[in-house]
């Protein structure tokens, strides 16, 4: 299992821009590789325009592989399919900030529910959001790109609000983990890392390698 605390960066692969007639395959080498957690890009057409997949691809990967699934919802009403992911057995749910729903109701059904909970972050939007549910979550992810398509380039303004949050939280006991998500490659990693993140989702990057397992353990810093 990942101690967030280690040296090695936790990499979550976003299935996103995977050729999904090889998703197997792919699955198969990050098993072999280490993977702890696969990153599912949730997307519904309506808080951002493209459309990805539901809950049964989340139910079929879990029945064959022994992954952990941290299930990013780029949804407009989280509140109403959280449900759904939970049923389907997802481990870590996050999603965005930038919705109406009541955030503190979907922290609390997550938890309840025995999972971890996660607040995403569009790249513009301010840190200082999160402040009052802070105590409350056991993750922040950071949109490094902006949602609803993998293949962009990092944005790196993003970071300043890193720090300001690491600021906020440097007292906490339980501090939140923080998560990167967009356009993370190997010439990025290192320095993202310095600023204090402990989960890399990374998409294009890997299903673009030759070798994914070299590739993972590059990206670890093993
Ligand atoms: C974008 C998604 C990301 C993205 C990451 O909306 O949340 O998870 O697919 O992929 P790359 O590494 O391609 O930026
Ligand atoms: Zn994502």
């Amino acid at each position: 299992m990942i101690d967030f605390n280690k040296k090695i960066n936790p990499v979550f692969p976003s299935i996103l821009s995977t050729n999904f007639f090889d998703l197997e395959n792919k699955l198969i080498q990050f098993e072999e590789a280490g993977i702890d957690f696969i990153h599912l890009d949730v997307m519904d057409g309506n808080f951002v325009t493209n459309i990805s997949f539901g809950p049964s691809i989340l139910k079929a990967i879990k029945s064959r592989f022994p992954f952990k699934i941290d299930a990013h919802l780029m949804v407009e009403h989280p509140k109403e399919v959280i449900p759904w992911f939970i049923e389907a057995g997802a481990d870590w749910i996050s999603f965005h900030i930038e919705t109406d729903d009541n955030i503190l109701e979907n922290i609390r059904m997550i938890k309840k529910a025995g999972k971890k909970a996660g607040i995403a972050l569009n790249p513009d939007t301010k840190i200082e959001k999160v402040f009052s549910v802070l105590d409350e979550l056991d993750y922040i992810l950071f949109m490094s790109v902006f949602p609803g398509y993998g293949g962009q380039s990092f944005i790196s303004s993003v970071l300043d609000k890193i720090k300001t949050l690491n600021k906020k939280i440097e007292n906490m006991n339980n501090r939140p983990i923080i998560q990167i998500d967009g356009g993370v490659n190997l010439s990025n990693i290192k320095d993202i890392r310095e600023k204090g993140i402990n989960s890399f989702v990374v998409g294009t990057y890997l299903f673009n390698s030759d070798n994914i397992s070299k590739t993972i353990n590059k990206l670890k810093g093993v």
